[in-house]
């Protein structure tokens, strides 16, 4: 029992009494608005957005005790009260007992379907809920099956609780917001229709329509109505124990209109004899909608069994389309993980941070870092998509370096922060850039550093230290200049922008300051000396990264010089005088956010690009040296790590003291990545990791060890319990980020400890009691939480990709440097990857000489032959195959091109 079990390549699985799990919900969405989340017994949520909720906003807690969820109950021989969801005082009751039904959840991308089986009773009842691609309405197709040998009775009833409205009247104004309900019956179903959007700051006349539609599998009407809650469940009822049910009173009919009440989308349909063996069906649509006239037209193309089943094929069929990576290697269950995993950025898309149950920060939107990490998944699924994208959003970027933390719906909407708090996270310029690079690779496409884009504007100024008083709301959010015309500046020029202005603002150690805090959200209380040195060690390698890039487009498009802001012009001051004394560098910063604070000049300064590459180089370096003489804490010769971070004391926050060893993962990822670390450095730092922060029971490594100290001077996360979210757990985004810079730095077996310990440990469902996917971390227990949302997953499968696989664009030629261990190929020494690059869907597959292991180390490392669809194919590299740009462009793109790399 509980067991995953897979029922296919793209991630289908079943599982038996799922309800006996707490915490488990799948998303069902569409590309539309409509997002929802579905537990095992049906309960969860779905809203368009943050203030129309079609059922009740739920948190995870909510989950176990929410019992007005989706609901349909059977009232059989008029006198047993059956839920298909098991969501009745009797199933309550008997929930592991051997009286509880038999039930199963079989689910795959954006669907689900339940089969609970009463043995008691002789009924069998499946429950297939999705969301139509292209429609805001959930569809719950509920078939009832007659298992026994003697006919039953049955009177059919469908409950699907309406909240509509706001989830901030959750508890602000529920019994007033319900007074504004317009609650009319039809033919076809229950429509809601507030009269106004209730907000004191202003209420807005209402558009939207909430409603609950239904009928048998051949079209036929619902036979009465019970459209408020009151009426529903009656006096003393709950939604557990409906008075509607449980008496099979009589209802409304269609044309009745209520005002006032908290709703339901509940009717009866015409009670029905269901002969031993004998199937029927039912179809409830539930939707949100601002053209309340076209529900009748819309609905009705999904009121018969077949028109369901064929929309629910090809839903099916769409996510999977989109889910275009596929993974064979030695495990199918792995495989099908996997699967799970690449889907999980396309959920962050459409769900943000906000809409599912573990996720209730904020009220939509998407966060900056988020939105840019996503989009590395993103670029090789839907990389035509992606190219647009990054440029709308640099259009977030403040001419002062900073930017717009949220990205509000459709592409270029930004807000300035979810809770209009003036901070800046000062890790927040270091991703664009990270994001561009790996486009550029993947499509060699560097022209896109020249693309003009506007920038972001509001009250915040420099860089989040004050206020521009002179600019008013009517000014727009896009950078003017002092003619009052929107400033636009190549995507070059921001990413200038953003990690030269970084460089220079320091703190007392030389280091970046923190600021609001770093990718680690919960270091947020070391605004006036906190620094971080891990992300001190990203900016270098980015200043580095982006010389590199713009030396190419040097050689490649012989551009040679570029225009910047004239007022950038001073963020190229360099010398060693200026770089060790930080207090010249905030004032240097202070000279140019002051010139900029409110409108630009507008005018423009030519410079050479190779005066430029050499600039950030010497800054780079400088930040390098600098860090490696100061930050290095050494144990003995083969344990040490850098330190991260200083406090608001000014007090380096990592150390080893014979009794109280502090070590985080998060600077040592970056002190990797960067190049910083040396060769014997990385050893010590993976020792190091090893010793104190590894746990496999965990999942793996820790974020940190135990500091055990509340530290106020340093960040919120030293409040959570140790070993939770920020504090400790194995936090999957930043373990993944450790494996990534292990593998890029050719610590292959040391990066895929971590990997395989995670997905293990996800994997392990009896303790990690999730879903299929990568959680954003697990507890000390071993459960995994938050899942589906977390930037875990996009690095993931970037690291599988073109890390492991080796599989990677470099500046459009596609490069293939495996990194695979003898145990990730299968029986037959295969291992392959199936994907799309530069338009064309290519099959991967490394074949290893498995008995001929020719490196000391177990990896595989030299390349024999390269095949493509056949042909063997010259590769002048022992390490790595090269496939030229303009020779993939030749492929077609009608079928799927079949690479065979053998390896020994
Ligand atoms: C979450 C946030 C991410 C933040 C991280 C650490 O991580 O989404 O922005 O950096 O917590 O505070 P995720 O769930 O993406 O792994």
């Amino acid at each position: 029992m509980g067991k995953i079990k897979f029922t296919d390549n793209s991630g289908t699985f079943v599982i038996e009494n799922p309800e006996n799990y707490s915490g488990l919900y799948l998303p069902l969405a569409g590309e539309k608005e409509l997002k929802s989340s579905i537990t095992p017994t049906l309960a969860g949520d779905s809203k368009t957005d943050q203030n129309h909720f079609l059922f009740e906003p739920v948190s995870i807690e909510n989950l176990h005790n929410n019992k007005n969820g989706r609901n349909f109950w059977c009232l059989i021989n008029g006198s047993n009260m059956w839920s298909v969801s098991g969501a009745s005082a009797m199933q309550e009751a008997e929930k592991f007992s051997k009286e509880q039904d038999e039930s199963k959840i079989e689910a795959g991308l954006m669907w689900q379907r339940l089969t609970r089986v009463s043995k008691k009773f002789g009924i069998r009842a499946e429950v297939l809920s999705f969301v139509p691609v292209d429609e805001n309405i959930e569809i719950m197709y509920v078939t009832l099956k007659n298992i026994s040998d003697n006919d039953i009775d049955i009177t059919p009833i469908a409950a699907l609780p309406i909240y509509g409205r706001s989830a901030d009247n959750l508890r602000d104004h529920r019994h007033v917001t319900s007074l504004l309900h317009r609650i009319e019956t039809k033919e076809y179903g229950v429509e809601v229709a507030p009269v106004l959007s209730f907000d004191e700051r202003g209420h807005r006349k209402n558009e939207t329509t909430y409603f609950v539609y239904g009928s048998k599998y051949d079209g036929e009407k619902p036979k009465e109505f019970y459209p408020t809650n009151q009426m529903f469940i009656g006096e003393g009822g709950s939604f557990l124990m409906p008075e509607a049910v449980r008496t099979g009173k009589t209802g409304v009919n269609p044309g009745t209109k209520i005002q006032g009440k908290e709703s339901t989308g509940a009717f009866a349909f015409g009670n029905i004899k269901l002969k031993a063996g004998e199937k029927t069906g039912y179809i409830m649509l539930a939707g949100v909608t601002t053209q309340k006239d076209t529900i009748e037209s819309r609905t009705s193309l999904y009121r018969t069994k077949v028109n369901v089943i064929k929309c629910f094929e090809k839903t099916k069929k769409h996510w999977k389309d989109k889910v275009n990576i596929d993974f064979e290697m030695n495990d199918k269950a792995v495989d099908n993980y996997l699967k799970w995993i690449c889907f999980q950025p396309i959920l962050r898309r459409i769900y943000g941070c906000s809409f599912l149950p573990y996720h209730d920060y904020g009220k939509g939107g998407r966060g900056w870092r988020d939105l840019w990490q996503d989009c590395l998944a993103l670029l090789v699924m839907e990389p035509d998509m992606v190219r647009k994208m990054i440029v709308s959003n640099y259009g977030g970027v403040r001419i002062d370096g900073t930017n717009a933390t949220i990205i509000g719906n459709g592409q270029g909407k930004f807000i300035a922060d979810r809770n209009n708090i003036t901070r800046v996270w000062m890790d927040h310029a270091y991703w664009p850039f990270v994001t561009t690079k790996l486009y550029m690779d993947q499509t060699g496409d560097l022209d896109i550093l020249l693309d003009k884009v506007s920038y972001f504007k509001d009250r915040q100024s420099l860089r989040g230290t004050a206020h521009d008083d002179e600019w008013k709301f009517e000014d727009g959010n896009t950078q003017k200049t002092v003619g009052g015309v929107d400033y636009f500046g190549t995507v070059i020029e921001h990413i200038l922008l953003q990690n030269l202005c970084a460089f220079y603002d320091v703190g007392e150690h030389n280091e970046m300051r923190l600021h609001g805090a770093d990718w680690n959200d919960a270091l947020d209380m070391a605004w006036e000396r906190g620094e971080s040195v891990a992300f001190t060690c990203a900016y270098a390698g980015n200043l580095k990264d982006i010389a590199y890039y713009l030396r190419k487009i040097e050689s490649t498009d012989g551009i040679r010089i570029i225009e910047v802001a004239k007022e950038m012009e001073c963020l190229f001051r360099k010398g060693k005088e200026l770089y060790e004394n930080p207090y010249k560098k905030q004032q240097l910063l202070s000279e140019y956010s002051k010139l900029c604070c409110h409108n630009i000049s507008g005018e423009t300064a030519v410079l050479k690009i190779s005066m430029i590459c050499e600039n950030l180089e010497e800054k780079a370096d400088w930040l390098m040296k600098n860090i490696r003489e100061n930050e290095w804490i050494k144990e003995d010769d083969n344990t040490g790590w850098f330190n991260g971070y200083y406090d608001n004391h000014g007090k380096k926050v990592e150390y080893y003291k014979k009794d109280d060893v502090r070590m985080m993962l998060t600077s040592q990822v970056f002190a990797i990545m960067s190049g910083i670390a040396d060769e014997k450095q990385i050893k010590a730092i993976c020792n190091s990791a090893d010793k104190y922060l590894y746990e496999k029971k965990a999942g793996g490594y820790r974020l940190n060890t135990d500091f055990k100290e509340e530290k106020f001077d340093f960040g919120r996360m030293f409040g959570f319990a140790y070993g939770e979210k920020e504090n400790g757990a194995v936090f999957s985004h930043m373990a993944v980020m450790y494996a990534n810079a292990l593998y890029k730095r050719g610590f292959i077996k040391e990066g895929y400890k971590v990997l395989k310990n995670l997905l293990d440990s996800a994997m392990d469902f009896e303790n990690s009691i999730m879903y299929p996917g990568i959680p954003e971390y697990f507890d000390n227990d071993g459960r995994g939480l938050y899942a589906y949302l977390t930037g875990a997953a996009s690095w993931y499968m970037l690291t599988m990709i073109t890390e492991v696989f080796g599989v990677r664009g470099e500046l459009g030629n596609l490069v293939i440097k495996p990194a695979l261990l003898p145990e990730q190929f299968d029986k037959d020494g295969k291992a392959a990857i199936k994907l799309n690059f530069s338009g064309r869907t290519l099959k991967i597959t490394i074949h290893a000489d498995i008995d001929n292991i020719q490196d000391n180390n177990g990896v595989y490392n030299k390349i024999i032959r390269v095949e493509c669809d056949g042909n063997e194919l010259e590769s002048a590299d022992l390490k790595k195959v090269v496939i030229m740009k303009k020779r993939i462009e030749e492929m077609s793109c009608e079928r799927c091109h079949e690479i065979d790399v053998f390896i020994k």
